[in-house]
């Protein structure tokens, strides 16, 4: 039926695996940012899952705030342009800034976002990606914190949609490339 097709999809990574890199991705904020304050801020709407799970595997003081960006359509692939779609919702001057991202991919997303904060002035800004696709990048960006390197495959699940579709889907799964097109 439409409402479990993706069981169907091969699982990437387990919620097991997710849940252990993020508890993992969270020692190390701890460490590097103890006795500070920092500022997730999540990308809407992929990384809502991520900031999450790794704002509870954090226990150093923060904040959340939430921008949404969109750079792809309705299929797999990227149109190139990125468009802000809501913007920060409190001043960033002076703030440590970790950019909360489920997927880097061909790097254009960040690299926007990333511009757009510097010109705010942060004390630092760092970004945590809990998937990268390192071979697909366009723009020379790197993130600070990587939950697992993945090839050129189309992901879904754990925020990820197709279509926004099957963000809710609790693992990462691998997406057909013959799966067609929904309307
Ligand atoms: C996806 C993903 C990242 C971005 C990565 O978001 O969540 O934000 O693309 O791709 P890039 O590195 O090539 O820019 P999308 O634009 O699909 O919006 P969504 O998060 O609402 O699904
Ligand atoms: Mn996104
Ligand atoms: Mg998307």
């Amino acid at each position: 039926s439409p409402s479990n097709i993706h069981k169907d999809f091969p699982i990437l990574f387990s919620e097991q695996q997710i849940a252990e890199r993020t508890a993992e991705i969270g020692r190390q904020i701890d460490a590097d940012y103890a006795g500070k304050s920092v500022v997730l801020v999540g990308v809407l709407k992929g990384a809502a899952i991520f900031l999450a799970d790794l704002a509870r595997s954090i226990t150093v003081d923060c904040t959340f705030d939430f921008v949404a960006v969109s750079s792809y359509g309705k299929g797999q692939k990227t149109s190139g342009a990125v468009k802000l779609i809501k913007d920060l919702d409190l001043p960033i001057e002076g703030k440590n800034i970790i950019v909360v991202e489920d997927i880097l991919d061909t790097g254009l997303t960040l690299c926007f976002l990333r511009n757009l904060f510097e010109q705010h002035r942060p004390r630092s800004l760092r970004v945590a990606a809990l998937l990268d696709k390192p071979s697909r990048r366009l723009e020379k960006i790197e993130a600070d914190y990587v939950g697992f390197k993945i090839p050129n495959h189309f992901v879904v699940g754990y925020g990820m949609d197709y279509a926004e579709r099957f963000r809710n889907v609790r693992d990462i799964r691998l997406m057909p490339p013959d799966y067609p097109e929904m309307h």
